[in-house]
């Protein structure tokens, strides 16, 4: 079982909590990945941007992958190494930001890479930086089985397509970029790799760079390391580019958790226990995705003596996690501590109904055994205010 390495106690909820020791299992894995391969491997920072453990990620990471100006200029002031920006459509004050910030621009559309080539390589020039642009292509091959994480799904406004690709290619495009996956295993991306061949074979020998995206579930485990080795050296020897993956779950899988307080317990068709984290507002892709977050220590309902739903404070009928069941019955104090929730959660919290956003707090690499958790941010009434202006 999950043991989360801290007093749940020792800490005014609600609070995320990331586990340094837990990031650095997971950089292992992929360290050993980028020795096998020489692959370069980004942070997704759409998924995990925590600053503080930006230090411990960039002893092994090559750099992160933006999806915006804002982004982009975190990675750049405070991971210390390369930026990639990706966005499904950039606007001209966009491409004025990134091309001071950014190393490698990927557009989404052969229109906006004729429209602002000339403005991204002058603003570039004139700040003494060089920048490479990149373009995603939509290999048209699908993975995934929920459509709205399915960048290859029919209909998508991802990526250029195999028929829309243009031959030959302008020079001025050093890199391919694809991302079809989600929480997969290698054998996906082997089948993704050979419909790019077959479908984009004439491009593949004028490039520097193939970055295949993220989605790679790499630090799970049972994940298929060999077969992901050679994958990217197969790749690598048949084309003579440098390969580039830019996960974000698997970087902080399992590596954070979000700590929560019972404020009250009511009764319906069973108990409901209704806690100060509120699932729209602070995990919504329970919602989105959905799924059931573990809590440490509960079962499936009915597997312990006691099962309740809980839910959140918000008004939202749907501001529920799930049912779960316990030794014993909850009761107002009990603290509940939510497991894996650096991933995607933290980047997209929300003040809805002016709920109190959690603070954010780690345990330090090499200090476990203290338990000693670290208050790194605290939000209050100013954050709520200022975002509504
Ligand atoms: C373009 C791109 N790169 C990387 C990622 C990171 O994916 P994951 O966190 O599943 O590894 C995403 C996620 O949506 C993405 O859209």
């Amino acid at each position: 079982m999950i043991e989360c390495g801290f007093d749940p106690r020792s800490v005014d909820t609600p609070c995320f909590v990331v586990d340094e020791e837990r990031l650095a299992r997971n950089l292992a894995i992929l360290d050993q990945v980028k020795k096998q391969t020489g692959c370069k491997i980004l942070l997704a920072l759409k998924c995990f941007a925590m600053t503080a453990c930006f230090p411990l990620l960039a002893r092994v990471l090559d750099g992160v992958c933006a999806s915006s100006p804002h982004e982009a200029r975190l990675g750049r002031e405070e991971f210390g190494k390369e930026v990639h920006t990706f966005a499904a459509a950039y606007s001209r004050q966009d491409i004025l930001d990134l091309s001071g910030i950014t190393d490698h621009l990927v557009f989404n559309s052969f229109g906006q890479f004729h429209r602002f080539r000339d403005l991204a390589n002058e603003t570039a020039a004139a700040q003494g930086r060089d920048l490479t642009f990149g373009i995603r292509i939509n290999p048209e091959h699908s993975e995934g089985t929920v459509p709205i994480y399915d960048p290859c799904a029919p209909g998508s406004r991802l990526g250029v397509r195999p028929s829309e690709f243009p031959d030959p290619l302008s020079r001025d495009i050093r890199g391919l970029h694809w991302h079809n996956l989600c929480e997969q295993d290698a054998d996906c991306l082997e089948r993704t790799v050979k419909a790019v061949e077959s479908k984009f074979s004439t491009c593949l020998p004028h490039l520097d760079y193939v970055n295949f995206g993220g989605g790679h579930h790499i630090t799970r485990p049972g994940y298929d390391l060999d077969l992901l080795s050679r994958i990217i050296l197969g790749f690598q020897d048949r084309w003579d580019v440098d390969v580039f993956l830019e996960p974000g779950e698997a970087v902080a899988l399992d590596a954070g958790f979000l700590a929560a307080t019972v404020l009250d317990v009511v009764p319906a068709d069973m108990d409901i226990a209704i806690m100060d984290v509120s699932v729209p507002a602070h995990m919504p892709d329970v919602i989105e995705m959905p799924f059931r977050p573990d809590i440490l220590g509960a079962g499936k309902p009915g597997e312990k003596a006691y099962t309740c739903r809980i839910g959140g404070p918000s008004c939202l009928a749907g501001d529920v996690a799930g049912e779960y069941s316990f030794d014993a019955p909850l009761t107002p104090g009990d603290r509940l501590v939510f497991t894996d929730m650096a991933i995607y959660s933290m980047v997209k919290t929300n003040t809805f109904n002016g709920i109190q956003l959690p603070a954010i707090a780690r345990i330090p690499a090499g200090q476990k055994e203290t338990g000693r958790v670290e208050i790194i941010t605290r939000f209050g009434y100013e954050d709520f205010k200022q975002r509504l202006g």
